[in-house]
């Protein structure tokens, strides 16, 4: 996700690449996103931070710092950058569940940024949600707008438990979109197509359904209902999803995904 962040940042030349600084443990991963896209890499997050605020003395904006790794090491890397992240930095955390009190608490800071994107932001499609703790000035909202719209979409929210509806919803998406696509294909080889054939008409139907979905700006079952003709394939197949209770199962997918995601906020308040 990160390295999605820093290809969508520089394809769209909102900053150069010596403006960014990152980390990552392991040397060979260093070298990789060095070579790819010419940012300086530190081994350790403390030293990326002390690096970018000490280029940033002499210039009149600060600071952004994001937290992007996994949230079983947010508590550790916390701890590690308590005494670096300065009053004027600003915080954004990608950390599914990560809580602002959390990160707030843990590095005596009040610019927070919780964040909330998903992976098609790797190809730029992406959907992040975000919201920020009033302590970000409205010049450095007016940042992030810009920042997480060059991963794609951007939508700021007032509350924070919206990130954690978002995390189901949104983040955990393209898993539920990928698991009906991955059924549908095989439903088509099971019926006699190829993979590759079944994967392309999959695909593109998918694809134009959204697209179609999005431009006629009308309901989803008005859009269902206009394919669905008396005695026809799709009420056949309709009767068949509703039976096996598809809707039922991906509402209870979305919650599922939802008490997870406040668990680990839970977590990692603990
Ligand atoms: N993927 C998504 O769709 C998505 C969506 C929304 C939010 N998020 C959030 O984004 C965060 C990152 O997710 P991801 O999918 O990008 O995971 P990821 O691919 O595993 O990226 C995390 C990176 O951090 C590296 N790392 C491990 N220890 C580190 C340390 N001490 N200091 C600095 N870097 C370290 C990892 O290295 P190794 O590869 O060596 O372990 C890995 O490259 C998570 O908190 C997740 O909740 C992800």
């Amino acid at each position: 996700m990160a390295e999605a962040m820093i290809a969508g940042l520089l394809a769209k030349n909102l900053v150069k690449s010596d403006q960014i600084v990152a980390s990552h443990p392991r040397e060979e991963r260093r070298e990789e996103l060095q070579r790819k896209y010419g940012i300086r890499l530190f081994e350790y997050n403390r030293d990326a931070v002390i690096a970018a605020a000490s280029e940033k003395e002499n210039q009149a904006s600060a600071s952004i710092v994001i937290l992007t790794v996994k949230p079983q090491r947010l508590n550790l890397i916390l701890g590690q950058l308590r005494d670096v992240v300065r009053p004027e930095h600003l915080v954004i955390s990608i950390v599914a569940g990560a809580r602002i009190e959390t990160i707030g608490e843990s590095l005596q800071h009040r610019a927070i940024v919780r964040a909330m994107p998903n992976t098609p932001a790797q190809i730029g499609e992406g959907m992040t949600v975000w919201t920020a703790t009033p302590e970000v000035p409205a010049a450095q909202q007016a940042q992030i707008h810009v920042l997480f719209a060059a991963l794609g979409h951007e939508m700021h929210v007032e509350e924070e438990r919206m990130i954690d509806m978002a995390t189901a919803l949104s983040a955990t998406g393209p898993t539920y979109t990928f698991l009906v696509m991955e059924a549908l294909i095989d439903a088509g080889v099971h019926l006699g197509f190829s993979r590759h054939v079944a994967e392309e008409l999959v695909l593109q139907t998918m694809l134009g359904s959204v697209l179609f979905g999005r431009k006629s700006r009308k309901h989803p079952a008005e859009l269902r209902n206009m394919v669905t003709s008396p005695g026809g394939t799709s009420a056949e197949a309709i009767y068949q999803m509703e039976k096996g209770g598809l809707r039922t199962v991906l509402s209870k997918a979305v919650w599922a995904a939802y008490q997870r995601a406040t668990a680990l906020g839970k977590k990692g308040k603990e």
